[in-house]
């Protein structure tokens, strides 16, 4: 992947999750939009607090970059407690998660990234951890093998995931409290960007924070990371402000176009409209296409096409929107599809 094509990928390269760090909020006051998960966090921690024993297990699940691992620690802040992280591929064996969590101390927060992902057996280990502060311990094979049990210290586990829907019911059921973090709206991007900004010491206009926030596809990493590069822009092409002339000239130097588009998208919606007319098309044909694994474009394309309405996944395979067709330049043909597919009209609501 080129630089200019992960800039408005959610995902994060590890150089960046260093950069992010200056960024991040530390306390939930902090914390930009998504009310609803903040509000109840608020009572939650508040309410254990006054309690004084540890909160109910959370789990925190939304598309990357939204937010996650800002939360799980802003959890431990606010607890004032100490924070555990780790993460689902690195527990492969029970006896890997048996040894974190019996040396949590009490009140702890431990943060398991990627919950989703966590082996089977350090899964079940898990459960009795969280609902019994217990494991059992197996120690030798075979017949002769044995159960220890163990006590853990009361902790409260974060889980977070992006693939929600890949959690076993058990897990699921073992967390008192489950946030699901939206993507943002351009006026809460423009906030967390006039917010970065000031932390990063970079002049930014109103004007210059639309023009970032409109093309940020939701999502703070996004906004974050181009503000970066065009703060790189404004200093060595222009006098170092961020304003709408530096952001919009250093967005089209990096091919992100005014919905936040990037190459591999456009291509994706240029090929469907071109290629096949608009679709129907199955995914791996159209993944073909573009010269992408389909799990790239399941993957890294198509949530934020679906979202701008730019693009609908249906039975019958991926469909460009009017809104798509218009987007190219391209005259829609008359509101149906060129196959001549009729598609359910509810799959049109989210054009914008
Ligand atoms: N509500 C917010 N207010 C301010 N900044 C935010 C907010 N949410 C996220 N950020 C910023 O966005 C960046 C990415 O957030 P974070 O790392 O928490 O996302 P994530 O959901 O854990 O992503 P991933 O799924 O890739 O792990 C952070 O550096 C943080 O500064
Ligand atoms: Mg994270």
């Amino acid at each position: 992947m080129t630089d200019s094509e992960g800039l408005v990928s959610a995902y994060a390269t590890d150089a960046e999750r260093d950069a992010e760090v200056s960024v991040r909020p530390k306390r939930l006051a902090d914390f930009i939009a998504q009310h609803r998960v903040r509000d109840q966090l608020d009572l939650l921690l508040r309410g254990a607090k006054g309690r004084g024993s540890p909160p109910d297990h959370i789990l925190l699940s939304g598309p990357p970059g939204l937010g996650k691992t800002t939360l799980a620690n802003i959890v431990a802040a606010e607890l004032g407690s100490g924070i555990r992280v780790t993460s689902g591929p690195a527990i492969e064996r029970s006896g890997d998660l048996a040894a974190i969590v019996t040396s949590l101390a009490e009140g702890d927060v431990l943060f398991i990234d990627e919950i989703h992902r966590i082996a089977k057996p350090a899964e079940e280990l898990l459960y009795s951890a969280m609902e019994d502060f217990r494991v059992d311990v197996i120690v030798g094979k075979g017949p002769g093998a044995t159960a220890i049990p163990l006590d853990v210290e009361p902790f409260t586990l974060v889980g977070a995931t992006t693939r929600s829907g890949l959690l076993t019911g058990p897990m699921r059921d073992r967390f008192g409290f489950v946030a699901h973090l939206d993507f943002y709206s351009p006026a809460d991007l423009e906030t967390l960007l006039h917010r970065s900004a000031r932390i990063l010491g970079v002049p930014i206009t109103d004007e210059g924070a639309v023009e970032i926030a409109g093309r940020s596809r939701g999502t703070p990493r996004i906004a974050n990371r181009l503000l970066r590069r065009v703060r790189d822009f404004a200093e060595v092409r222009a006098d170092g402000v961020v304003n709408q002339e530096t952001a919009r000239a250093a967005l089209a130097v990096y091919d992100v176009d005014d919905l936040g588009l990037d190459r591999l998208d456009r291509a994706v919606l240029v090929a469907l409209v071109d290629s096949f007319r608009g679709g129907p098309v199955g995914l791996s044909t159209l993944a073909v296409a573009v010269g992408e694994q389909p799990v790239t474009v399941e993957e890294v394309c198509e949530p934020f096409l679906v979202r701008a309405g730019l693009l609908a996944r249906t039975p019958r395979g991926r469909v460009a929107t009017d809104a798509a067709w218009r987007h190219l330049g391209r005259t829609p043909p008359n509101g149906t599809f060129a196959s001549g597919t009729a598609a359910p009209p509810d799959l049109f609501s989210a054009e914008p």
